[in-house]
This record gives structure tokens, sequence and C-alpha cells, in this order.
């Protein structure tokens, strides 16, 4: 196969709900919390939340309904992480999407540069205990990096920046409305992966599997700068 025209490019994979099955977790945690303060939560507030910070995502869930102050706010985003931890150290490996491994196994065979950009600051550690191959990445940049969350682009263009790869040459790859507004707002091609609406995508599928390889090809074969 002729990879020419992958040479220069970069894909850079979200996380939480793209490469791990973590993204229901939050959703546990959030769910827990909302009914502790007895505010009114669903999956359709809760997908308003995917890619945000903790602490955005209960100002968030919060707007209009109590008012917090910063001690509050502390405590309780702290305790919402306690409550997800808890949830994906039991998961383990079991958080790794089928898959995963053989699509970025046959991404790894092309020039293309990899990473992974998440606005977790417990990326690292979901890395580590879902046993995704961090040699698979060029760049790992997690929330521990970075201060301004998605929709912001700073985490996208710190992943491009750590690959050497120009952000129009970036396709992302993420479940998250906010996702996938950083990723325009960072001038980079996208890619929506589940069932939720994202708006409208360069590519869009419901998860990431071998068939769907073809997809990243053929948007940078079609892309030119
Ligand atoms: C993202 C998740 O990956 O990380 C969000 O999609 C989460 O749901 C966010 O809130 C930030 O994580 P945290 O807890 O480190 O601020
Ligand atoms: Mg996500």
């Amino acid at each position: 196969m002729n990879t020419f025209y992958l040479e220069n490019k970069a894909v850079i994979f979200d996380l939480d709900g793209v490469l791990l099955d973590s993204a229901e977790y939050h959703y546990l945690a959030w769910k827990k919390i909302a009914s502790e303060l007895n505010i009114h939560f669903n999956r359709k507030i809760n997908h308003l939340l995917r890619g945000v910070s903790r602490k955005e995502s209960l100002l968030i869930m919060t707007h209009g309904k109590i008012e917090l102050d910063e001690k509050q706010i502390t405590e309780i985003t702290t305790r919402k992480n306690a409550l997800y931890l808890d949830f994906v150290r039991k998961a383990g490996e079991k958080l790794l999407f089928d898959g995963i491994n053989d699509f970025l196994a046959e991404l790894r065979k092309t020039p293309l540069k990899l990473a992974v950009s998440s606005g977790s600051r417990n990326a690292p550690e979901l890395i580590d205990i879902s046993g995704l191959k961090k040699d698979f990445f060029h760049a790992v940049v997690s929330g521990q990096d970075f201060t301004r969350s998605k929709p912001d682009p700073e985490s996208f263009l710190m992943a491009a920046g750590k690959v050497g790869i120009n952000a129009e040459n970036c396709l992302v790859i993420e479940d998250a409305p906010a996702g996938i507004e950083a990723a325009r707002r960072a001038r980079m091609g996208t890619f929506g992966v589940g069932n939720a609406e994202l708006g409208s995508c360069d590519i869009k599928a419901e998860s990431l599997s071998l068939k769907n390889v073809s997809f990243i090809f053929e948007y940078f074969k079609n892309h030119e700068v």
C-alpha cells in the first residue's frame, strides 16, 4: 500500500468514550452526585459534560438550580472523582473497547503520527489500569498538562505540537460535543464516535474497529491543505 499521503499527518484520540469504555462511569458518578444534591440529571445533560473538566461539569449541571461556593465545589468534585475512580479501578482491563488494539496496530503500520489528548487528569492512571499500550502513541497529553478545558482547543494544539504536525493536518477522534468543537476551533478534522448527537463531522462511526480504518485513509487522501 502506498501511504505517502499519510506523511506529516496525525490522528489525535480522545480517551474516555473513544479508546476506553469509561464514559459510562462518569455518568454513573454524576448521577449519584445529582441525586445527593437533589437536582434533575439525565443522559442528555450528561452528554454535555463529556470532555469537560470536573469543575465545569458540576457548574453546568447545577446551573440555575443551586448555588455552590468554592469549598462546596471542591468537596463535591473530589467526591465525584472518588466515585469514578472506584468504578474504573474495578473495571480494569475491561475498560479497553474491543478492537482498539487492532485498530491502533493498523494505523501504526503507516507514517501517521498518533497521539492521545484527554481532558482528564486521571488519563495516565486510566491508561495504566486498562492496559492500553502506550507504545502505540507518539505523544500523550492529559488534563494534568493544560489549563483550558475543551471546547478550548489547547489540549489538541498541545498534542499536535508534541508530534510536530500542523493543526490542519490533524484528525481528532472524539465522542464529546465539547471535543468536536475544540477540534473545529483548532482547525483540525473531526471523526465523531458513538450514537449521540455531535453535529456535523468529517467522519462518523458508532465505534472504532478495523473496518473503519479506511475512513481515516480516505479522509487524508482527499485532504489537501
Ligand atoms: C473527560 C471526560 O475525558 O475528562 C469528562 O469525558 C471528565 O467526563 C473530564 O469530566 C475531566 O476529567 P477530570 O475529572 O480530570 O477533570
Ligand atoms: Mg470523551
